[in-house]
Parts: structure tokens; C-alpha cells; sequence
């Protein structure tokens, strides 16, 4: 379209453009496909390794290439103290920054001693991509674990990425199940086409910058609350609700209706391409409930909680939970704090993101799109 053509529909935030090819993810109403292989399946049967290889080398992996990946990014867990030390000061003084922001800082902070940082060739990218997606655990437990008042501990090579990434952020070893949930959310969260972080990374990658700028830029897209940081907000919603109505005073349909009349957003709720909802949602509750049931009994109220703000909303404006919503519940049950809840989400996209990048400076073309001039008409300097 000419680019003084009006246009009727609201495309806002590129609302229903199509603006690129990608082989690594495919999204429709119904269905989220990695390479090939629908998110169901992959939450079922398959490992966060087996799918951070899919998106990263293009393919399912044989044993051999899966046992190669694994013990790579075991090797790669570790990241120079001088960084560490850093992550820590930043973390406590002053001790409010958000977490999203020091892991921006630490994969800054990592790429200055990464000896591929500026070399964008295909077989550096992948080598990068493993290395980011090994440290990034550490970094956020680097953040963490002053926080809590603990020292830092180090990556255990014995433990999967899931639960390596546990143990750096809690501190303390995790049971299976626990180990399992987190998993099958890092498969949820790991990939979804254009979605603003990925976009963000793309084109800063297309200008042939390196991975490293591309992520940091990833990680400030994926910080707002209406992208990764929902998870968080949804939390903290649900927190507000329980609050709110803990005394009887108010009915959670009452807070509902206060939202509604005050259009507020309902964080976790709503997506751009799901209108009949996102079906990553219903598989990460299924575990979620699932541990909070075997481990956490206590915690169901949370769920029950959600489960009635879900039907309110469903019932008063046909919208549905995007993964977020489940998220909040699942890792507050997991007794994660809930500012990491979105750094995790990092731990996750960090392959599609990285997938992306190499797909981006594979076949090039600097994104620059056009803009529809809506200021004022031509004047003179002199004469205004
Ligand atoms: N709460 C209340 N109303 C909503 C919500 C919501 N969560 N989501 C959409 N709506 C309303 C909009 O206000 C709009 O109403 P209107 O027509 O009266 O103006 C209508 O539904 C349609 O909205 P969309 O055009 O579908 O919204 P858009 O595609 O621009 O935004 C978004 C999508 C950002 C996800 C939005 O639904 C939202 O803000 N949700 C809350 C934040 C959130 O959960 N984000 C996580 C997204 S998933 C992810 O990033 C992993």
C-alpha cells in the first residue's frame, strides 16, 4: 500500500500484518508449532533441551546430538565472577531495581567477554546461542540469591536445565515435580513467531548488529506488562483480588465489575492472534494444579481464585487467559518471588529469540518500514 493511503482498519501496533517469512514457528487459533511439531505434543513428550535444539539447529535431535547440546550447555553454566560480583552489588543497592533490568545489565555484561560477541556468522551464532542459554540461570540467580540473604551457589552439572535453573534461583534442590513444571513452562514459553520481544530482536539483528545487542533488546520488550511481564502483573492482580476481598467486603465479582467500569486491563487476560484462547494456557494450569495439589495443597485457593476470575471475565467479556495468567499461579505455588517470574520467561525465549537472530542474518534485508505522516503541512522557517 502507498504510503499516503489512509487505511479504515485499526492497525495500530501492526494489528493483523503480515511482515516477514520464518521457518522456526507457525500460530494459528488453534494450533503453536515449533519446526514442525505442535506445542501439545512438544509439552507432553519432549524435554526444554530437545526443544531449545529444535528451534536452534532446525531439527529434532538424534541421542548423540542431544547428549553433545546438553553436556554444552553444562559446560557453559558458569560466568566470570568479576560479572557475578556485580550482579549482586546491583541487585541489593538499590534493591529495587527490577530483575529484568539486571539481566539486561548481565547479558550486556557477558557479551564484552564473549570472544564471538561480533561475528555473525552461522556457526558463531550457534555457539553464542548455547552459551546465553546456559548462563542466563546464573545470572538470574546471581540476582536472586542476595535478595533472599544468601550466598550465590554454584551451577550443578548433574541437574537439567529446569532444575539448574530451580537451584540457582531458590537455592535449594527441587523435587521432580516441581522440576517437571518448570519444564514444560520453559517449552510453553520458549517460542511464538512475531511476538514484540522477538520483533524487537529481529531488527536490531537486521541492521547486523550482534546477538548479544539483539537479546538485550529482546529483554527490554519482554519487560512491559503487556508482553512478558503479564505474568508478573497477573500475579500481583490476583494478590489485589485476594486482598481486596479477603474481609468479606467485597465480592470478587464486585472487583471484577470495578475493573470493567473503570476499563481497566486484566492482566494475563487477551492476546493479539488468540481470540478464542491460547491453549498453552490450559496445559501449564493442568501442572501447575497438578503440583500444587501433590506438593502445596495449601495454595489451591489461588487456583480456585483464578479459576473464578477466569469465568467472570469469559462470561462478562468473552476473553480468555492467554499462558501468562496460569503462569502466575503456577510459579507462586512454586514459591518462586514474583519479580523473576519474567526473567524465567528469559531463561525460556532466549532460543527463539536466538533462533530468530540466526534465521534474521541468514537472509538479510534491514527492516524499515514506512510511516504515515500525520503532522502538520509543509511551512517556512522564516516565515512562521
Ligand atoms: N482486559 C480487559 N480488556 C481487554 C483485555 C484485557 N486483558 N485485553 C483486550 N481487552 C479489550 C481491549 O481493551 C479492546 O476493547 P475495545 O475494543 O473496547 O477497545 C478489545 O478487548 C480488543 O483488544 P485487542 O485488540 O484484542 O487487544 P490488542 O491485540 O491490542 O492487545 C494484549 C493484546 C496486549 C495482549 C491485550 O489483550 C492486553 O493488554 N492484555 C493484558 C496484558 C497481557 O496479558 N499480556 C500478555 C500477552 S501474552 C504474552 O505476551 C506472552
Amino acid at each position: 500500500m502507498p504510503a499516503c493511503e489512509v487505511k479504515s482498519a485499526d492497525t495500530r501496533g501492526l494489528a493483523g500484518q503480515t511482515v516477514g517469512d520464518t521457518s522456526v514457528c507457525s500460530v494459528n487459533q488453534t494450533q503453536l508449532i515449533y519446526r514442525g511439531y505442535e506445542i501439545a505434543d512438544l509439552a507432553a513428550n519432549a524435554t526444554f533441551e530437545e526443544v531449545a535444539f529444535l528451534l536452534l539447529a532446525g531439527h529434532k535431535p538424534s541421542a548423540d546430538e542431544l547428549a553433545e547440546f546438553d553436556q554444552a550447555l553444562k559446560d557453559n553454566r558458569s560466568v566470570e565472577s568479576s560479572i557475578l560480583d556485580v550482579i549482586e552489588r546491583i541487585a541489593v543497592e538499590p534493591a529495587d531495581v527490577h530483575p529484568m533490568s539486571i539481566l539486561r545489565t548481565g547479558i550486556s555484561m557477558v557479551s564484552h567477554l564473549d570472544p564471538e560477541c561480533e561475528d555473525n556468522s552461522a556457526d558463531a551464532e550457534y555457539r553464542k546461542s548455547i552459551r546465553l542459554m546456559a548462563k542466563i540461570p546464573t545470572l538470574i540467580g546471581a540476582c536472586q540469591a542476595p535478595r533472599d540473604g544468601r550466598s550465590r551457589v554454584e551451577p550443578d552439572a548433574s541437574l537439567s536445565h529446569a532444575a539448574n535453573l530451580l537451584w540457582m534461583l531458590t537455592g535449594k534442590k527441587p523435587e521432580s515435580i516441581a522440576t517437571k513444571v518448570m519444564d514444560v513452562s520453559l517449552i510453553l514459553y520458549a517460542e511464538h513467531d512475531f511476538n514484540a520481544s522477538t520483533f524487537t530482536s529481529r531488527v536490531i539483528a537486521s541492521t547486523n548488529s550482534d546477538m548479544h545487542s539483539a537479546v538485550c533488546g529482546g529483554i527490554g520488550a519482554l519487560k512491559g506488562n503487556l508482553h512478558g511481564g503479564a505474568n508478573e502483573a497477573a500475579m500481583d492482580m490476583l494478590a489485589d483480588i485476594m486482598n481486596d476481598t479477603s474481609d468479606s467486603s467485597m465480592t470478587v465479582e464486585e472487583w471484577m465489575q470495578n475493573a470493567f467500569n473503570e476499563k481497566r486491563k486484566l492482566m494475563g487476560f487477551g492476546h493479539r492472534v488468540y481470540k478464542n484462547g491460547d491453549h498453552r494456557a490450559g496445559i501449564l494450569r493442568e501442572w501447575g494444579l497438578k503440583y500444587c495439589e501433590e506438593v502445596e495443597p495449601d495454595k489451591k485457593v489461588w487456583f480456585d481464585l483464578g479459576d473464578e476470575v477466569q469465568g467472570i471475565m469469559h462470561r462478562e467479556k468473552d476473553i480468555h487467559p492467554n499462558v501468562d495468567f496460569p503462569c502466575g499461579m503456577t510459579y507462586f505455588t512454586l514459591g518462586i518471588p514474583v519479580p523473576q517470574y519474567t526473567p524465567i520467561f528469559v531463561a525460556s525465549r532466549i532460543t527463539g529469540w536466538c533462533a530468530h537472530i540466526m534465521e534474521q542474518h541468514a537472509n538479510n534485508r534491514i527492516i524499515r518500514p514506512l510511516a504515515q505522516y500525520a503532522g502538520p503541512d509543509l511551512m517556512s522557517w522564516c516565515d512562521s
